[in-house]
This record gives C-alpha cells, sequence and structure tokens, in this order.
C-alpha cells in the first residue's frame, strides 16, 4: 500500500483580513455568499491578497485538484493499493476516500471544497467521499504507522525511484508514506526530519508537485508486486 500525503497544501477559505478589498468584495457579492465561506484562489483574488505576509504562496487549489486527477485516476488507485491525504496550511487533513471521481472543472472542484469546509463531509456524512478534520502534519504522520515514511525535496538525496521503490519492496515494507508539498514555491515549514525515514530528491530541479506524484505512482505500480492475500 502507497499511503500519499499532500503536505501543507494551499487550500483556504478566503481570510478575514482581506474581506474588505474591493476584489473580494465583488467577488462575494458575484457568489451570493459571505467571502469568508469561499474558497482563496490567486488567479482570481491576487490583486486581494498581495496584503497577506505569505500571498505568493497562498490560494493555490489547482495544485491539489490536479494532483487529485492524477493519483484518484491512477492504475494503483483502480488496484486499491493507494490512499491520500491532504494536509492544509491551516493545520486540517482532508481523507480521501479512493473511489472520489474528482470534477475536472477546477471552478466544481472548488465549489466541493468550499462544502466540505463548510460541513466537515461530502457529499453526506453518512459515506463520505471527503472528509475533514483538524490535524497536524506530525499527528497525521504518527497515526498513519506506516514501516517506511519518506518526505520528497528536491534538496534531498539523489534517488533513482525504481531503485528506491524495488529496495523497500525487498525490505518488506508493506505499508510506505510518501509525502509532496502541495504549495507552489518554497520549503515545508513544518518540521518532519525527525519523522522520516528518507528525504529525497528525484530530479536535479524542482518539479510540480503533480509531475512527483505521477512519477511516484507509476515507479511504485511498476516494481511493487501487490502483496499477496
Ligand atoms: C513546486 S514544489 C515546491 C516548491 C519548491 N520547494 C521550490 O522552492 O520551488 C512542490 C513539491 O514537489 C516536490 N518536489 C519538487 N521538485 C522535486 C524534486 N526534484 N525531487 C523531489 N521532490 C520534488 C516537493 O515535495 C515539493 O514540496
Amino acid at each position: 500500500m502507497l499511503i500519499l500525503v499532500i503536505a501543507e497544501a494551499e487550500l483556504e477559505r478566503i481570510p478575514a483580513a482581506i474581506v474588505s478589498h474591493p476584489v473580494i468584495y465583488r467577488y462575494a457579492k458575484q457568489k451570493g455568499k459571505p467571502a469568508t465561506k469561499l474558497l482563496l484562489n490567486s488567479s482570481i483574488h491576487h490583486a486581494a491578497m498581495a496584503t497577506l505576509p505569505e500571498g505568493r504562496r497562498q490560494g493555490r487549489p489547482d495544485i491539489t485538484h490536479l494532483i487529485l486527477l492524477t493519483a484518484l485516476e491512477s492504475i494503483l488507485n483502480k488496484q486499491d493499493r493507494l490512499r491520500v491525504y491532504i494536509h492544509t496550511r491551516n493545520d486540517e487533513v482532508i481523507t480521501v476516500n479512493p473511489q472520489t471521481r474528482i470534477m475536472r472543472n477546477e471552478e466544481r472542484f472548488a465549489g466541493l471544497l468550499e462544502q466540505l469546509f463548510d460541513k466537515g463531509a461530502v457529499p453526506n456524512p453518512t459515506k463520505p467521499l471527503l472528509s475533514l478534520q483538524p490535524q497536524t502534519l506530525p499527528a497525521l504522520i504518527q497515526e498513519l504507522n506506516s514501516d517506511h515514511v519518506f518526505v520528497c525535496d528536491q534538496l534531498g538525496t539523489p534517488s533513482r525511484l525504481p531503485e528506491y521503490f524495488t529496495s523497500l519492496h525487498h525490505q518488506n515494507k508493506q505499508k510506505i508514506t510518501a509525502i509532496v508539498g502541495g504549495f507552489p514555491s518554497g520549503p515545508l515549514k513544518t518540521d518532519i526530519s525527525k519523522m522520516v525515514n528518507d528525504t529525497i530528491s528525484i530530479y536535479p530541479e524542482t518539479l510540480a508537485a503533480w509531475t512527483v506524484v505521477s512519477e511516484l505512482l507509476v515507479n511504485y505500480e511498476n516494481t511493487t508486486p501487490p502483496a499477496s492475500p
């Protein structure tokens, strides 16, 4: 089983600090909802976000959207050998049911997340496809209690994924957690160095998070046979 953790994903509702900015005011009026119930999106709200201390990094639902499309439609997920968790910048964790079909349209995806932030589970609390609860990244890693945890970082130890996963397979590691940042720039802010077995770089340059995810899924699937029943 491969567990994919997207860390510090830039997913949040519009912060109260910018609700009175004209761009946000107009947007909320057009949507007919209070601004604080709407998802922050840098491609729409960039003018208002300039005043946020980390505004250049925030409001990137597109990153999570592309990762979820890549992961949930992967062969590994079809084989029921993948679990996905999204940890957000405000220390919430979204648990993703492997049977979730994510809409391709980004605006509809944003609407789904707004419902999730509002209700804590979608489409309904009894059999949710996505559910959200407060949790820090270290607490999530601890709760997952994997046989092996690694974080992907372009400054990590240069590693080739086919050899890396083959070696874990030979060591009989059954439950592997891979952590990938869900943000557009800069390093992971939480220090998880004591909680991971390895920090690996899969290419000498920075890659998009969804590219790293697709490399992980394909290489794991190609090197690691399903566990025998
Ligand atoms: C777009 S990157 C984050 C920004 C990047 N740290 C920077 O300073 O430009 C998103 C995530 O992809 C992963 N990543 C990007 N390039 C990588 C590489 N060459 N090797 C391993 N992981 C990488 C890391 O997990 C990173 O947090």
